[in-house]
């Protein structure tokens, strides 16, 4: 699909100071996007630190696809500025946030299932050996390099000429990030890596998160569950319905708050509302109205 924008910049927000020791990779100020007359994002300004984790909170359709398909180049924004190193730039592909570190692992991993692990590693990039025209593939060194970084992203796999397609979902993700982080990522977007997976694999995912955060990388974390992204997040970011309705570091936020914000209490007192005119659901079992409204902040007292 292509699209053609022009784009329109907003207002330029005062200069605040970072907040870690390094100023962020990427910064969206004020950003949002509109395909045709949706606007899909809006206003929203968001920072990605190196070796911090940043997470994307937010139900379907609240923009967080829109958001990184924005920083990983496959969109552009049409309001309000995007900076990558503090200098504001326009990407046309994902080739040129590819170009600035920006990697991105979509949950629809883009790898050949029948072609072993060490093969995938290097798809696209693979190493040669041999001078032209006789280059051919360096088979042994690619086998050597994709065995060498899994192990120190602490990933062992029993056999490197498996299929791809053999590894469970988070032994895929897995592999991807390790090969985001050998190819010199900055920036690590990871859309909703742990959707699809139980809860073991989910931590096997969150682990890899931490260990790319660990090397430096900057993590941008999308994902629907609040617990998942208070177990490895620094900061988190919901969005609502295309606007960013919290911004807050994990010492401004407890998982309760988040999980709140997650779950939109208003909206789900409301959808009690409905479930009780449908027969066979058992309302009872759910919390009662004001719970689900009452501010988090004053649900217990101070210790
Ligand atoms: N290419 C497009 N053209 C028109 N509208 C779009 C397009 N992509 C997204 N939208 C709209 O923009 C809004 C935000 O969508 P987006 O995919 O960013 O949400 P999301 O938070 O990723 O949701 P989900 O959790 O379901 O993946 C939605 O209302 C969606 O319908
Ligand atoms: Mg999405």
């Amino acid at each position: 699909m292509t699209t053609n924008e022009s784009g329109t910049h907003g207002a330029i927000l005062p200069d605040v100071a970072p907040e870690g020791e390094d100023g962020p990779i990427v910064e969206l100020r004020n950003a949002g996007k509109a395909y045709g007359n949706i606007r899909a994002l809006h206003g929203v300004s968001l920072k990605v630190f190196p070796s911090q984790v940043t997470c994307v909170l937010g139900d379907n359709g609240a923009g967080k696809s829109t958001l990184i398909k924005i920083i990983s180049g496959l969109h552009q924004h049409t309001e309000g500025e995007f900076l990558v190193d503090g200098t504001p730039v326009r990407f046309s592909t994902p080739r040129d946030a590819l170009d600035k570190g920006i990697a991105t692992v979509y949950q629809d991993l883009a790898v050949v299932p029948l072609m072993p692990v060490w093969r995938n590693f290097f798809l696209g990039s693979e190493m040669t050996k041999g001078p032209w025209p006789l280059r051919r593939l360096d088979i042994e060194k690619m086998k050597q390099t994709a065995d060498q970084e899994l192990r120190n992203m602490g990933i062992v796999l029993d056999n490197l000429e498996q299929p791809i397609g053999t590894l469970s979902g988070g032994q895929r993700q897995c592999v991807a990030i390790a090969r985001a982080v050998y190819f010199g990522a900055r920036v690590l977007i990871l859309d909703e890596p742990t959707a699809a997976l139980g809860v073991k694999q989910s931590g096997v995912v969150l682990k890899y998160i931490a260990a790319a955060r660990d090397r430096g990388l900057g993590v941008i974390f999308i994902t629907h569950n609040p617990h998942h992204a208070y177990m490895v997040g620094d900061h988190f970011s919901v969005l609502r319905l295309g606007t960013m309705e919290l911004s807050a570091s994990r010492s401004e936020v407890s998982l309760e708050e988040l999980t709140n914000h997650m779950a939109g209490g208003a909206e789900l007192a409301a959808l009690k509302h409905e479930l009780a005119q449908v027969r066979g659901v058992d309302v009872e079992e759910l919390p009662e109205e004001e719970d689900l409204t009452a501010p988090v902040a004053s649900s217990e007292g101070a210790a």
